[in-house]
């Protein structure tokens, strides 16, 4: 079958759609021998001999789905320059080319969902998605109602910039902090700790316990287990929610 050369890179895992569309346009592509710069030309993975930087692509069949409860001290990409254990350290080696949906702080803890499905995780990770993300935060101090407020109405500066409203509850007190519960349908990068830091409640530790309908459970820290197929399908479904306009998802702020 054919298809648009960058959506073929995506589904192979080489990059998402649009850094696919700025290997194309560098000249990092050649299909049958013969550099592609033209965008959305046609391919057929199955016969089409594709390489990017020299190096022969592939068309995964198979799809591979994992949630991973992602430890402290590792990140979320697949290589670090500086050679920082990754998350891919905690998943034995599979032929499939998987990677992680979007990204988790070094020190933040929680579900990751990783896949070689291109075309899910570009639309699960496209800023239109939308998809409800929850995080468990202990934060210095106690979150006031005046505090609260100003974090889900939205509309605070922080790198990358202006927060969507959001949802925050408290979901237990200490002396000197509280855990809190924060929703949120975006993700910039460190947006939960520039948001607590903002309403003055740095964040002391960080994990995630939800992303769209699912929760981390009783999953342990470091391990991973895989989707079912009918958890694949809900996400599919999910991930679609906020990209059509279709409504009656749970969510507030698109
Ligand atoms: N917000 C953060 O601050 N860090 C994460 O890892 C995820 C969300």
């Amino acid at each position: 079958m054919m298809e648009r050369l960058q959506k073929v890179l995506a589904r192979a895992g080489i990059a998402s759609r649009r850094h696919s569309e700025a290997l194309i346009e560098e000249g990092r592509v050649r299909v049958n021998g013969t550099t592609v710069t033209t965008l959305g030309t046609k391919v057929d993975p199955e016969k089409d001999h594709i390489k990017v930087d020299g190096k022969r692509i592939t068309v995964e069949s198979r799809k591979v789905y994992l949630v991973l409860n992602k430890p402290m001290g590792c990140i979320t990409s697949l290589n670090d320059p500086e050679g920082r254990p990754t998350v891919m350290n905690l998943i034995p080696e599979m032929k499939e080319r998987i990677y992680p949906v979007g990204r988790l702080d070094y020190d933040t803890e929680g579900l990751l969902l990783l896949t070689n499905d291109g075309a899910l995780a570009c639309d699960l990770m496209h800023p239109g998605s939308h998809v409800e993300k929850i995080y468990r935060a202990k934060v210095k101090g106690r979150l006031s109602d005046e505090g609260r407020r100003r974090l889900e109405q939205g509309g605070l500066s922080i790198a990358g910039g202006k927060t969507a409203p959001c949802r925050v509850r408290t979901v237990r007190e200490t002396v000197q902090n509280n855990w809190i519960e924060i929703v949120l349908h975006e993700g910039k990068k460190r947006q939960v700790r520039m948001m607590m830091k903002k309403v003055g409640h740095p964040v002391i530790r960080l994990k995630r316990v939800g992303y769209a309908f699912l929760k981390i459970g009783d999953l342990a820290l470091g391990k991973f287990r895989h989707l079912s197929s009918d958890e694949v399908g809900l996400l599919k479904t999910w991930s679609k929610k906020g990209l059509n306009g279709r409504d009656g998802s749970p969510h507030i702020n698109k």
